[in-house]
């Protein structure tokens, strides 16, 4: 095994505002958790962190809307995308909650480093004002009329319809997401401004000396640096979030009704939730070997996962907190954006109810089947189109046409022909030759596109080593040597076992249920699923010869044509 290296991993934090779909799931829990998953298995120290984003003006108006407090709400909530990820197998160390006292304490921490560091300024600003609601109206509290495009129901931070980042003064006819009201007036108000005007260039610098990150991140990330960063105001006129506190603890004179913005405490979360599965594991340090760079995090490699939305956030914004507090924080070192999973020519749309979430699917299949559908079609070069013949194509012919009767054929016979145990006697000839020059070429470029977190090459690349194992049955044809020569069909048999428990060791990463099951029948132990080394010969005739096995129940079910039908009704999969 190669030096063992420890890896931080996280995944973009899923908003609190309702449960996921599959997009979200495709674009960054789930490749994140297959690249832990494989990384544990070539025998590094990998720690995947995940916590949902709790605060700003989502959370609080789906709170109104679901009639609760918005504590009621995040804790309800919190709780279904715990399931939701549970039930998905997402294989978190830790999946926090950015509104838990950590994350408070860490993010007012860095807003004194950034203003030690001379790098906050208040400044006043304008803001709409509600004058029925007697508040003000951040971010998406206020829509109105986009002023680029013309679309009536942008919202106060971004326009939906042409995509454009908007300020909420800019909207031409406000009004009040809370009531309706059109009484609104542009009120001056008071906030913290951090100044990245001034990080510009150690920004780009870090930026520029960053060689590991994939392409559509790194042009992003210089998009944004080109067009000039911009100070922007890191409080809020709202009273859900981290409160404003002065260095000694106590409110922040002028800020008692503000808290930080959401995009300011979401990424420190990263930071906190590691500092809670620290206590969760009885050794309050561990976390600074994965952040503190003075602390051992300089030896570690940090890689993020996000949808190309979130790119500017974690190449710019976040970025500008770690490097402008003055303190040996460790930033991203491999970042992998994804785009989006397109539902029959439109977008998942959670307010509109088209497409699918991540608990109704597990009501219809289980986690393995989609997760093997999002691997294989993850919308990494472009974005990906979801169609159920595409999802059903996947899962009858990868899954079980190709892994699923390979296991059953070779496992049945062994049963019923050689008393289900790994059969003794015959030695390999041509055959087995040809499969081992297979694997030795697949093999390694199955390790190499996980390093380079290729998902759709790697799945594959998976695929094509299960259906080399068709192809060795065919070529080894031990049912049809068993007439003549039972050595040679015992020979074939073992190689057949051998493959099916490889096939079960590199299918964990995607799809860990029936990998866990093929497995189990074949009675590996723990310490014998282990990642394939490069130069790991002898993989066909690891299994000690007399092993019992046990053929695994179905491992797949196929999905039935009126079942595609019924749910492309149910689930409104028509062209838009
Ligand atoms: N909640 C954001 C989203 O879903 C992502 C937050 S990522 C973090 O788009 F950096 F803030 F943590
Ligand atoms: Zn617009």
């Amino acid at each position: 095994m190669a030096d063992s290296r420890k890896i931080l991993i996280t995944s973009a934090l899923p908003y609190i505002n309702g449960v996921k779909h599959l997009g979200n799931l495709a674009g960054s829990m789930l490749p994140a958790d297959v690249y832990a998953r494989v990384m544990r298995l070539m025998g590094h120290e990998a720690l995947y962190i995940c916590a949902t984003d709790e605060h700003g003006t989502p959370a609080e108006l789906a709170a109104q809307e679901a009639g609760m407090s918005v504590q009621e709400y995040c804790d309800e909530q919190y709780e279904v995308q715990r399931a939701a990820g549970e039930g998905f197998a997402l294989s978190y160390d830790w999946f926090g909650r950015s509104s838990r006292p950590a994350n408070h304490a860490l993010t007012q921490q860095f807003a004194h480093a950034l203003e030690a560091a001379g790098l906050i300024e208040e400044r006043v600003s304008q803001q709409v004002y509600s004058i029925d609601d007697g508040r003000f109206l951040p971010d998406r509290y206020v829509e109105g009329t986009c002023p680029h495009c013309g679309f009536e129901k942008a919202r106060g931070d971004q326009c939906d319809n042409c995509g454009r980042l908007l300020d909420p003064t800019d909207l031409k006819d406000p009004y009040s997401a809370v009531s309706g009201s059109k009484a609104v007036e542009v009120r001056d108000t008071r906030h913290l401004f951090l100044l990245q005007s001034q990080m510009q260039d150690r920004i780009r610098d870090w930026v520029e000396a960053s060689d590991d990150w994939p392409q559509l991140a790194k042009s992003i990330a210089l998009k944004w640096l080109d067009e000039g960063l911009r100070d922007r105001a890191i409080t809020r006129d709202l009273s859900w979030g981290v409160p404003v506190t002065s260095p000694d603890g106590s409110p922040r004179p002028g800020f008692e009704d503000k808290v930080f913005y959401v995009w300011f405490d979401a990424p420190i979360e990263y930071i906190a939730a590691t500092q809670e599965w620290a206590a969760s594991i009885d050794n309050d340090d561990a976390w600074k070997g994965f952040w503190r760079t003075d602390e051992g995090a300089d030896e570690t490699e940090y890689v993020q996962f996000m949808g190309k939305d979130n790119v500017a956030f974690h190449t710019v914004s976040f970025p500008a907190t770690l490097l402008g507090s003055g303190q040996p924080w460790k930033t991203v070192d491999k970042l992998k954006a994804f785009n989006w999973i397109t539902w029959y020519g439109g977008k998942f749309s959670t307010s509109q109810k088209r497409g699918v979430f991540m608990n109704q699917a597990l009501d219809l299949l289980p986690a393995d089947y989609w997760r093997w559908y999002l691997t294989a079609n993850a919308p990494e070069g472009s974005d990906a189109a979801f169609t159920w013949e595409g999802f059903q194509a996947a899962v009858n012919s990868d899954l079980a046409n190709v892994l699923g009767n390979f296991v059953n054929r070779i496992t049945k016979y062994c049963a019923s022909k050689f008393d289900g145990v790994v059969p003794d006697g015959g030695e390999p000839g041509e055959a087995e030759a040809w499969m081992a020059q297979e694997l030795k070429t697949r093999l390694a470029a199955l390790s190499d596109h996980y390093e380079k977190m290729e998902f759709r090459k790697a799945a594959a690349e998976t695929r094509a080593i299960w259906a080399a194992g068709n192809e060795y049955l065919t070529k080894a044809e031990p049912w049809v040597k068993y007439k003549t020569d039972k050595d040679a069909a015992a020979s074939g048999v073992r190689t057949g076992l051998n493959l099916a428990a490889l096939f079960g060791v590199i299918a964990q990463p995607i799809i860990p249920g029936a990998a866990a099951k093929i497995l189990d029948a074949l009675n590996i132990p723990e310490t014998n699923r282990t990642w394939p080394g490069a130069e790991d010969t002898g993989l066909m005739d690891a299994l000690p010869r007399g092993l019992e096995i046990t053929p695994p129940n179905v491992l797949f079910q196929k999905i039935e044509d009126d079942e595609v039908t019924e749910w492309t009704d149910t689930f409104g999969g028509e062209e838009v």
